[in-house]
């Protein structure tokens, strides 16, 4: 499935990556995020450049540098997400999901700031579309990449979003871990891979981790039969 080049095992095939949080909006001065820095994927569509593919990356609301090589698509909430990576998935070979997607939207935003009042207040939360799971349940011939934050029982987590999210791979990222996490530029993962193999990475930059996950799983794809 993959080109016999050893500098450029990529060329040719496409690669989308979403990276970040993602924001919902409760009116237009607030919203509902979390702590996701986006440097875990913007390392990973670096090395997916590298590797010589055609690479797309789907952002949240991050900031950092547009990485060279890249098709930058900007978005801000969950469904403008899954909006951007369906338009992206029919021809791409492989898509990393490494957002940090929010599970969670206000059922309104509201148009007009809300205003305090006496007492407690509570906002109405909805759940926003699985986008892993809707592109696991499309998939053809795609290989799917996810990500599991986890802070604890992490591979046993991700083991479970492996097969409930139809995935391939999964990369499963402990962010207690003192050599990772969010903001960190180190981080400590297992990638965990459909048929059942469990391969654990010592603590590295991003960017040199980025590049050995895409490489081992070049190597999978390549001696293992589908
Ligand atoms: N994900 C997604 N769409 C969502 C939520 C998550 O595509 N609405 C993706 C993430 O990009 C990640 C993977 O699913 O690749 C796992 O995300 P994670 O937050 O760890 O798992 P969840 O399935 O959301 O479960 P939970 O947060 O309850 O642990
Ligand atoms: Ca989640």
């Amino acid at each position: 499935r993959f080109s016999k080049s050893v500098n450029l095992p990529l060329a040719g095939k496409k690669v989308v990556v979403t990276a970040g949080p993602t924001r919902e909006r409760i009116d237009p001065v607030r919203y509902i995020s979390n702590f996701s820095s986006g440097k875990m994927g913007y390392a990973m569509a670096e090395a997916a450049v590298k590797l010589g593919a055609s690479t797309v990356l789907i952002s949240g609301p991050v900031d950092l540098p547009k990485p060279s090589g890249v098709r930058l698509l900007k978005v801000e909430s969950a469904a403008e997400m899954l909006e951007a990576v369906l338009a992206e998935y029919e021809d791409a070979s492989i898509v990393i999901k490494s957002a940090a997607v929010a599970d969670y939207r206000p059922k309104e935003a509201h148009a007009q700031k809300m205003k305090k009042k006496e007492g407690d207040s509570s906002i109405s939360l909805e759940r926003t579309t699985d986008i892993l799971k809707t592109l696991g349940a499309q998939k053809k011939n795609q290989i799917l990449i996810g990500f599991a934050a986890e802070t604890n029982d992490a591979v046993a987590y991700g083991q479970s979003k492996l097969d409930s999210k139809n995935l391939d791979y999964i990369i499963v990222n402990d962010v207690t871990d003192p050599g990772g996490g969010f903001g960190s530029d180190t981080n400590v993962v297992t990638l965990l891979t459909k048929t059942g193999k469990t391969f654990p990475f010592e603590a590295m930059l991003k960017s040199q981790l980025a590049a050995a996950l895409l490489e081992k799983i070049i190597e999978e794809e390549r001696t293992t039969v589908h």
